[in-house]
């Protein structure tokens, strides 16, 4: 920064030309001093032209009221410029200080977001080593002579399908039903082949569905010791909490099951047809249930599942709840003296 003020005599000594010399010195802030005299020829007054710029009695009188006038002013200018940057620095401080604040957040969020995720990733890995886990000893006790059809997604997960060959070891029941065959049908009809000797009633919405699980009980042949029924979804008596009729299967034969039902093993209907499809499997067979029946649900940690479960409690008091943990969640209602030891 220059600190050279200039200070222009003023030749006129006329308002414009002070305007300029004041214009200058606010851009050069004054430590020192220059002046600048106007050539002898322009503007000088003395008659012979014989003044020097600093002895022309006029220019002297001017050049004195400039420098009186820029010494008021730098002091002005330079009380102004340490504001100035003072504000500046206070600004700047402070804005250094947000920045760390804001970064010092971010780098937080970023810590917590990664907590998270190492959490998650940690859960999902543990799951899959249980998934894996109960695989193989679900394949031990089974022993299956063909390979299994494949297991989660659609189908029950390894965990669901120890959980039901436990409950069928510990329970023994002489009469399963099934609503929603699959996967699940093939390892209930292998333990009760092996442990005891019950009947499999399983429903299926789906033709082509109910016809893969008979072809998989063919295969490992088991088919002696399952039903299958195909029952297309119609109309029921079943009303949801709004009032509409729920759609359950239709074709009748659940008239004819025996009257000694242990065990109801629900997986269907699909709860994305109507997230009530499900609750007709207790109300439908409630007759014919024998005092100390389980009742199995799959994918109990569902929303539409737990809102089922939660009105079966409501209108079946005497039924009472276990949680056991699984991947998809599992929900047991059983009754009487029966009690779970999972
Ligand atoms: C949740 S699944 C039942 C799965 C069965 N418990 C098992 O372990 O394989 C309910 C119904 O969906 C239908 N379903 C089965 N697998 C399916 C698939 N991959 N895609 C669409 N629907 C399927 C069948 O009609 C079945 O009765």
């Amino acid at each position: 920064m220059s600190n050279i003020a200039l200070g222009i005599e003023c030749r006129n000594e006329n308002a414009d030309s002070w305007r300029a010399w004041r214009i200058l010195h606010a851009v050069f802030p004054v430590t020192g001093y220059l002046a600048l005299a106007c050539p002898r020829d322009v503007g000088c007054l003395a008659d012979d032209h014989s003044c020097t710029p600093f002895a022309c009695t006029r220019r002297s009188d001017a050049l004195r009221a400039a420098l009186q006038a820029a010494e008021i002013s730098t002091e002005g200018s330079l009380e102004m410029f340490v504001t100035i940057l003072n504000c500046a620095t206070v600004v700047i401080a402070l804005f250094t200080l947000a920045m760390v604040f804001k970064t010092r957040a971010e780098q937080e969020k970023l810590r917590r977001r990664q907590k998270r995720a190492e959490t998650r990733h940690a859960a999902v890995l543990m799951n899959e080593f249980r998934q894996i886990a109960a695989f193989l000893e679900l394949r031990d006790l089974l022993q299956p002579v063909r390979p299994l059809p494949m297991l989660r997604e659609w189908a029950i997960s390894p965990d669901f399908g120890l959980l039901l060959v436990d409950l069928i070891d510990e329970h023994r029941p002489r009469v399963i039903v099934e609503f929603g065959g699959g996967s699940s049908t093939l390892v209930c009809a292998y333990r009760a082949s092996q442990a005891t000797n019950c009947g499999i009633h399983s429903y299926d919405h789906d033709d082509s569905f109910a016809q893969r699980t008979r072809e998989q009980l063919q295969k490992h042949g088991l088919d002696s010791h399952a039903e299958i029924h195909y029952e297309p979804l119609r109309p029921s008596q079943f009303l949801d909490d709004a009032g509409e009729v729920i759609e359950w299967y239709g074709g009748g034969s659940i008239e004819n099951l025996p009257a000694d039902i242990d065990m109801i093993v629900v997986d269907g209907p699909p709860s994305h047809l109507n997230p009530w499809a499900r609750y007709p499997s207790l109300p439908a067979v409630y007759d014919k249930l024998s005092p100390d029946c389980l009742l199995i649900l799959d994918d109990a940690a569902r929303k539409s599942e737990q809102q089922v479960v939660e009105r079966w409690l409501k209108e079946f008091p005497e039924f009472r709840l276990q949680s056991p943990s699984t991947e998809k969640g599992a929900a047991v209602l059983v009754r009487g003296s029966r009690s779970i030891s999972i």
